[in-house]
C-alpha cells in the first residue's frame, strides 16, 4: 500500500529517517513523505508524522476531472465522505470536487464535521495527489512526558525522541533491542509499547528501581531492565537504541573526558547489535575524532536540536 505521509517539521531529517527505516525509502517533497509499502500497523507507530493518507492516485492538475470521474469512487468510500484541499487550483472549489465524485456513487452523503471518508486532494507544482485519510497521530506519548513518570530523571529522553529512536533503529513487532544505558527507562518504554521486545541495563541502581516503576505505570510489556555495567555485557541483540551519558553519569565509566568515554562506548556498542543501532551523543567539536578512532562507519547521522544551548548528534550504524 502507497501512502503518503505529513511529516513534523520539528526536525524534518529525523522524521523522514524514522519514516524510512520502518517503511523503506520514500520520495520527500515540502513536509510529504510518500512510501510505497507498509502496513497502517507500523505507520501507526511513527513519532514525527502528523498523520498519514493512502495514496488514491495521482495525476497533473490538467487531467484531474477527467482522473477522478474515472476512479471506481464505490469501492473507496464507506458511507459518508468529505473533500478538503491542501493547497489550491485557481476557480476549482471543494464542493465542485466533491460533486464530480457524488456523480460517481449510487447512494451519495456528505458528512463535513465527521465524514467515514475523508478525501484530501493535495496540490503540489502542478500537480494533484488524491488521498483516503487513514491515520491522525493521536500524540499519546504526552501523557509520558518526564514529569508525569513516576520515576523522574533530569537527563531522561522525551517520549516523542525515544519512539522515533526505536523506529529508526528499524526493530520490527517482536524483535529485540537493547538499551546498554537506559536510565529510566525513556526508550525501552516507547519500544514495549510499540511492541519491541526491549532489554536495558543501567550502572545505577536507583536508575533500574526508577525505570521498573515506570514500566509498571504504563504497563509495558515485553521489556526486563537490570542491574549492568554496559562495558561487561557479552550478548549480542538484534537492534540497539541508546543516548549515551553526559557529564557526571558518564564518569560511572572511569573516563575522565568524554572523548574518551564516547570512544570506549561506541567501540564496545559495535560488538552489542547484529542488525541495526542507533546512538544518541552530545554534539561535541571532537566527534570526527570519536567516529574515527571508534573505527565506525554511520550509515546516516543527523542533528537534534533540544534547546539554544544543546545539540544531540544521532548516528545509525548498520551491520
Ligand atoms: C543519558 S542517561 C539515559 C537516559 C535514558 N535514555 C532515559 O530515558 O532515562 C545515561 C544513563 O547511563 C547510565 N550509565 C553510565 N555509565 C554506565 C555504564 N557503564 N553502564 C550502564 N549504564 C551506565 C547512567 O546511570 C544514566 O542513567
Amino acid at each position: 500500500m502507497a501512502y503518503l505521509l505529513v511529516l513534523s517539521q520539528d526536525n524534518l531529517a529525523l522524521a523522514r529517517a524514522e519514516a524510512e527505516a520502518l517503511l523503506g525509502p520514500g520520495k520527500l517533497f515540502a513536509n510529504y513523505l510518500t512510501v510505497g509499502s507498509g502496513e497502517t500497523r507500523t505507520v501507526k507507530r511513527l513519532a514525527y508524522a502528523h498523520r498519514a493518507y493512502k495514496i488514491l492516485f495521482d495525476c497533473p492538475v490538467s487531467d484531474l476531472k477527467k482522473s477522478v470521474l474515472a476512479h471506481p469512487w464505490d469501492s473507496v468510500i464507506k458511507k459518508t465522505f468529505c473533500v478538503r484541499f491542501i493547497g489550491d487550483v485557481k476557480g476549482l472549489s471543494e464542493a465542485q470536487a466533491a460533486s464530480w465524485i457524488w456523480d460517481k456513487l449510487p447512494s451519495p452523503a456528505v458528512d463535513l464535521t465527521n465524514p467515514s471518508s475523508r478525501i484530501d486532494f493535495l496540490f503540489h507544482e502542478k500537480h494533484a495527489y488524491l488521498l483516503l485519510h487513514t491515520w491522525e497521530n493521536p500524540k499519546r506519548y504526552v501523557s509520558r512526558v518526564p514529569h508525569k513518570r513516576p520515576g523522574f530523571s533530569p537527563v531522561t529522553s522525551h517520549p516523542k525522541f525515544a519512539k522515533a529512536l526505536v523506529n529508526l533503529s528499524g526493530a520490527q513487532r517482536g524483535s529485540v533491542l537493547v538499551d546498554p544505558f537506559c536510565g529510566v527507562g525513556g526508550i525501552v518504554i516507547e519500544a514495549g509499547l510499540s511492541g519491541v521486545k526491549a532489554q536495558g541495563y543501567d550502572v545505577d541502581q536507583q536508575m533500574i528501581e526508577k525505570a521498573n516503576r515506570n514500566l509498571d505505570y504504563f504497563s509495558v510489556r515485553g521489556v526486563r531492565v537490570e542491574l549492568g555495567n554496559a562495558f561487561d555485557l557479552d550478548k549480542e541483540f538484534e537492534y540497539l537504541a541508546t543516548d549515551l551519558p553526559f557529564g557526571r553519569s558518564s564518569r560511572l565509566s572511569g573516563a575522565n573526558d568524554i572523548v574518551t568515554f564516547y570512544i570506549k562506548a561506541l567501540k564496545k556498542i559495535r560488538n552489542l547489535f547484529s542488525k541495526r543501532a542507533v546512538v544518541v551523543m552530545h554534539r561535541i567539536p571532537e566527534l570526527d575524532r570519536v567516529i574515527a578512532e571508534a573505527k565506525i562507519k554511520p550509515a546516516l547521522e543527523i542533528e537534534h536540536v533540544m534547546h539554544h544551548s544543546l545539540t544531540k548528534h544521532i548516528i545509525v550504524l548498520e551491520k
